[in-house]
């Protein structure tokens, strides 16, 4: 039986591929205020801006390519049983052929309804607009987790970071919770990598190996690292 591989991805992983992180661009997200485009409270007081910007930025994420770094994950599926915590919204893993990509905070290609989370549908263009109504008649929002809202997933990503033979960090700042807490969950003696240009803060970090590069070079070195050993 292959060995378990867990990795916890963020904005990083994709910036090569041309969609900027959150946190190197000042704060601003394509220039708004984060409470603005991604809470409960921003959408409460201007859905149609909220509508575009994920429009915008699903638009860009259709246009743009997997990197080396996506395709590592994949290719590591030949030697582990690999399994992807994504913070990320876009699919660039699953089109880099990663098979098994929980995305903890949502997706820009589903909608969910307004009135029942359970409600989510897949959007196939580019666009949702106020007016979309979901089965029961309500607007349709992007079925991401804003700020301030639960994040369903991390109960599963906790229980399959725990079985964690591997686990690797690629491309977070660390500073989202509870995502960043996710690595708590991996057991001690577990080889941990982080793959970052910058050195994200952790507090306890014992015996982490920190490949202080961009995701598509610290990714070819993290495989090298895992296959010499395999
Ligand atoms: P951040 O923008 O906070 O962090 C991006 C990280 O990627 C930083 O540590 C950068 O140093 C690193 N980085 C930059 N270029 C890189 C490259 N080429 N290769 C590898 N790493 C690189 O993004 P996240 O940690 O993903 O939440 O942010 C977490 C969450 O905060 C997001 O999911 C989003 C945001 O608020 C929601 O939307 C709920």
């Amino acid at each position: 039986m292959k060995r378990k591989l867990v990795a916890l991805t963020g904005a990083g992983i994709s910036a090569e591929s041309g969609i900027p992180t959150f946190r190197d661009s000042g704060g601003l997200w394509e220039g708004h205020r984060v409470e603005d485009v991604a809470t409960p409270e921003g959408w409460m007081r201007n859905p149609g801006l909220v509508l575009d910007f994920y429009n915008q930025r699903r638009k860009r994420a259709r246009e743009v390519e997997p990197n080396r770094g996506h395709y590592v994950f994949a290719e590591l599926e030949e030697y582990f049983d690999v399994t992807i915590v994504t913070q990320n919204v876009d699919n660039l893993h699953e089109r880099a052929g990663s098979s098994k990509v929980i995305h903890l905070h949502g997706s820009l290609f589903e909608s969910r309804s307004t009135m029942d989370e359970l409600l989510v549908y897949s959007i196939e263009g580019w666009e949702l607009k106020v007016g979309d109504l979901c089965e029961k008649g309500f607007q349709l929002r992007p079925n991401i987790v804003w700020f301030g809202e639960m994040v369903p997933m991390m109960e599963v990503a906790a229980e399959i970071a725990g079985e964690a033979d591997v686990f690797i960090v690629a491309g977070t700042s660390m500073v989202v919770y509870p995502a960043a807490g996710l690595i708590g969950y991996v057991r001690r003696e577990v080889p941990k990598f982080i793959v970052d240009p910058n050195k994200p803060q952790l507090s306890d970090a014992p015996d982490i190996q920190f490949i202080t590069e961009k995701a598509s070079t610290g990714m070819e070195k993290v495989k090298k690292i895992l296959i010499a050993d395999y």
